[in-house]
């Protein structure tokens, strides 16, 4: 079975084609084409100019998904109907429709959020076995720990309450004057200290919730942390210890999503951790979470940093799921007639 997806949920305007064969996933393509260079002069992204620049790139992106694949190929169409800029989801979700109606093959909507679990099925170590799955979702809107009981089985469990771990990344990265997207600024900048004595520590970061009984999150009060630090520091004392405090933001973010989650895997009896999302590619992040599975023995699942950002591989894989797990399959054929996006949809 051939899966076109497409994602076009935030600053990234992507389409792919997957082949289920056999339990496995194999990408034939995955166009992702990025709108950082636009958005980085704002310092973030900006909605109007998203849906813009996602009008005027998925043709482009559709041509060169399909430059060595006929579209009769497809057997199947997936797109992110939400959450996520409404009028960037309304370009993919339109796109995907007219797809639909025109190739006359079913089109299954999938949770963006989801998907990015997903991302982690092109590995072929992952079978029935690892359920169930405590799933960390963490990007630039969202932070959430989900339970996954089955392929398509999933309850969130706890969600951030107010920031969510990128929006700290990227948030934290403009008061210090970094680039945009501010999770790789940081973890750049922060990379060249090599810290392992924690008595080199200067800033002492708040670690929000680290210990609260539940399995929410909030990093807003770290943010204000380090505002509030970097306000009473002059130009040349912030350049001076820019790497120190970036480091420091990173070890604080990555403990209470480690902590966090591995109580999480603890207290559901879980038999696999799986991480998902753009922040996921940081290499600290992932050596930590690695170390602690690595000490209990517990199977850890992270994908490649290229399919940790935003992608429609992922959501080729959701949407394979969703519609084979489906008691009826039919329904699916004319979902082009009134798909609709949902910004804030939940998991
Ligand atoms: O999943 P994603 O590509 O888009 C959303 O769905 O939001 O995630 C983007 C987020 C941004 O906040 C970005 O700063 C963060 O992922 N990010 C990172 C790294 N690479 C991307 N955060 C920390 N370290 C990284 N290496
Ligand atoms: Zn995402």
């Amino acid at each position: 079975m051939i899966i076109f997806g497409i994602d076009t949920s935030c600053d990234e305007t992507s389409a792919a084609l997957v082949e289920a064969k056999n339990g496995n996933f194999r990408i034939l393509s995955n166009i992702v084409f990025s709108q950082i260079n636009v958005h980085k002069k704002y310092g973030g992204v900006v909605p109007e100019v998203a849906a813009r620049e996602h009008i005027k790139k998925i043709i482009p992106v559709l041509e060169q998904t399909f430059k060595n694949f006929s579209k009769k190929t497809v057997d199947l169409i997936a797109v992110t109907n939400g959450p996520g800029l409404i009028t960037s989801l309304l370009v993919g979700i339109e796109t995907a429709k007219t797809l639909s109606y025109f190739l006359k093959k079913s089109l299954v909507s999938v949770n963006h959020l989801v998907g990015h679990i997903y991302a982690n099925f092109f590995n072929k170590h992952l079978s029935a076995k690892i359920f169930p799955a405590i799933c960390l979702i963490v990007s630039g809107g969202h932070t959430e720990l989900v339970l996954m009981t089955n392929y398509e089985k999933f309850k969130k469990i706890g969600q951030t309450l107010d920031d969510a771990a990128g929006e700290c990344f990227d948030k934290s990265a403009k008061l210090l004057g970094l680039g945009y997207p501010g999770g790789p600024e940081i973890s750049k900048c922060a990379s060249k200290l090599s810290i392992t004595n924690y008595n080199s520590l200067k800033f002492y970061f708040p670690r929000p919730m680290i210990n609260s009984k539940n399995y929410n999150f909030s990093f807003s009060g770290l943010k204000t942390a380090v505002l509030y630090r970097i306000k009473k520091m002059n130009k040349k004392q912030i350049k001076e210890n820019l790497p120190i405090i970036c480091f420091e933001i990173q070890q604080a973010i990555i403990d209470v999503l480690v902590k966090k989650t591995m109580r999480a895997a603890r207290e559901y009896n879980a038999r696999s951790i799986i991480l998902g999302g753009g922040v996921i590619a940081n290499k600290k992040l992932r050596e930590k979470f690695s170390a602690q599975c690595r000490q209990i023995n517990l199977p850890l699942f992270f994908p490649p940093k290229n399919l940790c950002t935003d992608n429609a591989a992922m959501i080729s894989v959701a949407g394979y799921f969703k519609y084979i797990n489906s008691k009826n399959r039919k329904k699916f054929k004319e979902n082009w007639r009134n798909m609709k996006v949902n910004p804030n949809l939940d998991i």
